[in-house]
């Protein structure tokens, strides 16, 4: 653990004269050694544009961006390197389907399916898409311990629904939903699946043939690469159906003032110069994962997940939303009477960073009818020191507040 942690420079600063405790992960996490070399080498010594020059360090440059198109591949485990689409993140991975998809295969009346646990990036597109085309948003309600009801699921399902758009992972409970079940459900009914899985990539081995995710999106930044950096994975035949829904260079095999003819296969949704130096790294912080192995990271923090929440159900007063078997990556709590706000800074006084607020999941919120939650989440990098500075700096914390 400590050479895993020792290759993360940032982890050696301090935060108000105290050691940094970083559990904001499932907003982004700190970049190991491995990645920052990757972008200093790569403008050092490859810089070119990509797919556009015969010259040598553009051929290098290519190379490099579609090597790293074949290591998320292999990561996922998609059939195809060209059902590999590299994006911005998450969100844009989304946007791109919302209008790809919404264009070409929605009428009006036509219904999307998501759920509570829906962070903005994954309601808005679909919003967007509702005032364009007129379709209906239904949402999957959640049970009393905060997983998804799949019985009312299967109920929404209905003739007009034309796709379902559900998280892999909460990120505001971390509740990891029962994909595989909501993917073959949505399947029966000939209803394709969109998966956010932003908030399982980094933690949860995740294969694209064994779901049978018709699209599946993540960010690099959540996973030790640069921001600016996503997927989208998009099943072959959606890739051949989809036009894109952004024009320029870099996509296309022929333009005349007339007419445009489209390159075959991911290529036709990345329009324009891509994020080069950004695609690299992610294939370098995959390599990094893969080193150390998904199943170990994942059970990792399993464990500091655990022992967080047997230490937090130990503090008078402390809320903890949500139970599962299956969860990764984050913990959200309140402590009753006082503003996640105020948790948040004075723990930060003590160098413990951890997101507070609604996590860009206002639904939930409302459903929880509270204003926000403290979040904590882990990365490879976190250890019992940190959980434990976490929770003594949190009693302090309480002590103040209360
Ligand atoms: N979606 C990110 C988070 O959960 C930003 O914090």
């Amino acid at each position: 653990m400590e050479s895993v942690r020792s290759q993360f420079p940032i982890l050696r600063r301090e935060i108000n004269k105290r050691k940094l405790v970083y559990l904001d992960n499932a907003a982004t996490v700190q970049k190991p050694e491995v990645v920052l070399k990757t972008i200093q080498e790569y403008y050092e010594l490859h810089n070119a544009n990509v797919h556009r020059g015969v010259h040598t360090l553009s051929q290098e440059a290519s190379a490099l961006y579609e090597q790293a198109r074949e290591k998320v591949k292999s990561f996922i485990n998609a059939e195809s390197e060209q059902e590999i689409i590299f994006t911005k993140g998450t969100t844009d991975s989304i946007n791109t389907v919302a209008f790809c998809l919404g264009e070409a295969y929605f009428e009006p009346g036509d219904e999307v399916i998501l759920s509570m646990h829906e962070h903005h990036s994954n309601i808005v597109p679909w919003q967007m898409l509702a005032q364009r085309k007129g379709i209906k948003i239904q949402v999957i309600p959640l049970d009393s311990s905060l997983n998804l009801d799949l019985e009312a699921f299967e109920k929404l399902i209905h003739p007009k629904t034309k796709l379902v758009a559900v998280t892999h992972v909460s990120n505001t409970l971390g509740i990891q939903n029962p994909i595989e079940k909501i993917i073959s459900i949505a399947h029966q009914n000939s209803i394709p699946v969109l998966v956010d899985a932003a908030q399982s990539v980094p933690h949860t081995s995740v294969d694209v043939q064994l779901l049978d995710a018709d699209f599946l999106v993540f960010s690099g930044h959540k996973m030790y690469a640069p921001t600016g950096i996503g997927v989208l994975y998009m099943k072959h035949q959606w890739i051949n159906q989809l036009s894109p829904y952004q024009g320029g260079g870099g996509i296309i095999k022929t333009v005349s003032f007339e007419n445009t003819e489209y390159v075959e296969g991911a290529l036709k949704f990345e329009a324009g110069t891509p994020n080069i130096e950004g695609a690299i790294a992610l294939g370098a912080a995959i390599d990094f994962i893969k080193e150390i192995g998904i199943d170990a990271i994942h059970a990792h923090e399993k464990f500091l997940h655990d022992y967080v929440i047997d230490k937090l159900s130990d503090i008078k007063n402390v809320e903890i939303y949500g139970s599962s078997e299956r969860k990764a990556g984050a913990i959200s709590f309140n402590v009753k009477g006082v503003h996640p706000f105020d948790v948040g800074t004075l723990l930060d006084k003590m160098g413990v960073c951890v997101r507070t607020g609604h996590h860009c999941t206002q639904p939930l919120m409302a459903h929880l009818d509270i204003q926000g939650t403290i979040r904590v989440s882990f990365a490879v990098y976190n250890n019992v020191e940190d959980a434990d500075i976490f929770i003594n700096s949190l009693n302090k914390a309480i002590e103040m507040l209360c």
